[in-house]
């Protein structure tokens, strides 16, 4: 394994910033990965997955190790379920469309989610009313100081809205080399009660959907929605959906009634970020090259030359009008590296 020097990374990140690694290596085992770890140890370092939630506001002034480990492999299985194994560096997508050909269902309303397999546990990615957490068994992380392996159950990650035990207690300890699932072979909890779902499959005359249909709709509603990275450089949904209390979701409701909202508990509703952007009338704006898409208010993109501190830059003005105009603190889902 090369180190490589001064390694530029736009096509390492999805929002496609210009910007570069002192160091750079690229890892393709966990034997590597355990080596490289060891030879390094003190030096400050930075793991790469598929870059699809950070946004480079500068040079990485570290050694960055891309993790770049691949392979699938079922690990057990019986007529009704199969447990597969997936390592940190498959693409996402591909994964989840290699499960829904061999008919495992589960992963499905997860389709075309940018990013590798083992950043999802990290923020317990989620789409169209399905988690990671409904279906990872669990993962294993390679602890940074001691390349030791350890598995993390589903219950020790401890998931929550884009949120888990490695974006809090664990933050920066270990790196996830692997992800398991429990998949389903027969008898598919098949979901389509999100928003589109229902009404792409009945543009198709479905009626009674395959895993394979519920797949290729959320892609379709996907592709129209959300603009894809090799086209127009962007990390998804830049903000959390915030939740606030059902006190001031009441207050806000009887100014906008018109406002969606997740009612979550008799204490918490969660309000889409998405909507008080457009109400704030940032939607499809364009401020040089950074901007707010303009088919969905929460995902900030780049024309093409944007800095990470231009959109670091928008996405603040954005969080200070919803602010001002609703008293609503929104969050950033993206990592502001
Ligand atoms: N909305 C607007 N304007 C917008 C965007 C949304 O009014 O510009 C409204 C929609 O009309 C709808 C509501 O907000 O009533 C929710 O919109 P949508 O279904 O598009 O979902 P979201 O809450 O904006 C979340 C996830 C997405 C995920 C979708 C579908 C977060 C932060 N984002 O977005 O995740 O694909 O639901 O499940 O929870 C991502 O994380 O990168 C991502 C794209």
């Amino acid at each position: 394994m090369e180190i490589l020097k001064n390694y530029p990374l736009q096509h390492l990140n999805t929002f496609g910033i210009a910007a570069a690694a002192k160091e750079f290596v690229s890892v393709t085992s966990v034997a590597e990965l355990a080596e490289v770890l060891k030879e390094n140890a003190g030096k400050p370092l930075f793991i790469l997955g598929g870059g699809s939630n950070m946004l480079l506001t500068q040079d990485i002034n570290a050694l960055v190790i891309h993790i770049n480990i691949n392979g699938i492999e079922v690990v057990w299985q019986d007529e009704n379920t199969v447990h597969i194994k997936a390592m940190a560096g498959e693409n996402w997508h591909g994964f989840v469309q290699y499960c829904i050909s061999k008919g495992y269902g589960g992963i499905e309303n997860l389709s075309l989610i940018p990013g590798n397999v083992g950043t999802t546990p990290i923020q317990n990615i989620g789409a169209y009313g399905t988690e990671i957490k409904d279906t990872m068994v669990s993962c294993e992380g390679m602890n940074i100081a001691t390349q030791q392996l350890t598995t993390f159950t589903n219950e020790e990650c401890e998931f929550a809205y884009r949120e888990s035990v490695f974006k809090g207690r664990l933050k920066g300890m270990y790196v996830i080399t692997s992800v398991t699932f429990a998949l389903t072979r027969t008898h598919h909890k098949i979901n389509t009660s999100y928003g589109d779902i229902a009404a792409e499959l009945a543009k198709h005359s479905i009626n009674v959907p395959t895993i394979k249909d519920v797949g290729a709709a959320i892609t379709a509603i996907r592709q129209s929605k959300l603009p894809d990275p090799k086209e127009l450089g962007n990390s998804g949904s830049f903000f959390k959906n915030p939740i606030i209390s059902a006190e001031q979701f009441e207050k806000l409701y009887v100014k906008h009634p018109q406002m969606p909202h997740y009612i979550l508990n008799e204490f918490e509703v969660k309000v889409p970020a998405g909507w008080l952007i457009e109400q704030c009338g940032f939607k499809g704006s364009r401020y040089g090259d950074a901007g707010v898409h303009a088919r969905q208010a929460l995902v900030l993109v780049n024309y093409g030359n944007a800095t990470g501190a231009e959109l670091l830059a928008l996405s603040k003005k954005i969080q200070d009008t919803v602010l001002d105009t609703f008293g609503i603190a929104i969050e950033a889902e993206v990592n502001v590296v």
